[in-house]
């Protein structure tokens, strides 16, 4: 698929402000500094469409973002950094959870994994809790840049593993780099097919 435009259109804190009308939407979401954002940018050759840094925490908010004018892309904060106050982590907590729990138009989400650690609980957990509420995702393995092809091919074999032992099916999965380009067509592929079954089962 061709990203044509990519355009900023609001962040919040409170689902229900979120963008009313029905286009579809594809979240992103994970640990800080995973490389959600970085992985919004790569989709849209867009360097600077959503912020990045290398310190964790920097998306703090709920970001729409509209694609080719019929689509959007969601920037979430990260879970799991311990230094965002408790205040702030509950109220992160609670919007996300809200964020999954309501949001209609949310087809699939988008789990990020770094490809370089083993499996962990947090994760594995978000997942659990996606399943358990009904919310659809695929895992997108991050940062392969930072890996060879074998030890890429092990860590994806080990995480298959470890989530086999709580779920029938592997999640559909991608491996991606934001920082070589690695894997763009394979998730924008899969998001219009997404986006075609919607219009088919919209007639
Ligand atoms: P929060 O908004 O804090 O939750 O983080 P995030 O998940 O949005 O991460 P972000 O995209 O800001 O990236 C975090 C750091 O990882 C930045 O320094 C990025 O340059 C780096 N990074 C992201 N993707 C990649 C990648 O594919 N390869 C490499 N080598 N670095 C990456
Ligand atoms: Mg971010």
């Amino acid at each position: 698929m061709l990203v044509k435009s990519a355009e900023f259109v609001m962040s919040n804190s409170d689902v229900a402000k979120c963008p009313k009308n029905r286009m579809p939407e594809y979240a992103f979401i994970g640990r800080s500094n995973v490389g959600k954002s970085s992985l919004i940018n790569m989709l849209t050759n867009k360097k600077s469409l959503a912020k990045t840094s290398g310190k964790p925490g920097k998306t703090q908010l709920i970001n729409h973002f509209l694609i080719n004018k019929n689509w959007y892309l969601v920037d979430l904060p990260g879970y799991g950094y311990a230094k965002v106050s408790k205040s702030s982590k509950q109220t992160f907590q609670k919007f996300i959870t809200q964020y999954f729990s309501l949001r209609e138009q949310l087809v699939s989400a988008f789990v990020l994994v770094d490809i370089r650690h083993d499996p962990q609980l947090i994760d594995l957990e978000f997942m659990q809790w996606l399943g358990e509420n009904g919310v659809p995702f695929s895992i997108v393995f991050t940062k392969a840049d930072k890996l060879k092809p074998k030890a890429i091919e092990n860590h994806i074999e080990s995480y298959k593993s470890v989530l086999l032992e709580t779920w029938e099916d592997m999640p559909k999965y991608f491996v991606t780099s934001s920082s070589k380009d690695i894997g763009k067509e394979d998730v924008l592929g899969y998001i219009e097919g997404l986006n075609d079954n919607m219009e088919l089962s919209n007639i």
